[in-house]
């Protein structure tokens, strides 16, 4: 299992345990955790799964994805550390890492 904290935008903590293999997205949503949405089931055309990634932790996910750069810049998101949590398949070098929600997500 791999543990996971989700921090909203008021600094509310939830850590979960998720398994390998399912994405940020589906953990967040199978524990309950606010401010993922999720709208799209995953398919990357919403952006409402968005997370704002702990220093130190970016260099450990997958690569984001053409399709994934494209739908958080028609956003007009400018923080260097959004992620769609639909596009991160949970790994074990993510044990531990720590995500914040956007305000707009609850
Ligand atoms: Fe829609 Fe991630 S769930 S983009």
């Amino acid at each position: 299992m791999v543990k996971i904290t989700y921090i909203t935008h008021d600094g509310t903590e939830q850590a979960v345990d998720v398994p390998v293999g399912i994405s940020m997205m589906e953990a967040a949503i199978q524990n309950g955790v606010d401010g993922i949405e999720a709208v799209c089931g995953g398919n990357c055309y919403c952006g409402t799964c968005r997370i704002y990634v702990a220093d130190g932790w970016l260099d450990k996910l997958n690569p984001a994805a053409e399709e994934e750069l494209a739908m958080i810049e028609a956003s007009g998101e400018e923080d260097p550390r959004a992620r769609l949590a639909c596009q991160i398949p949970v790994t074990e070098t993510l044990d531990g890492i720590r995500v914040t929600t956007p305000e707009f997500q609850k």
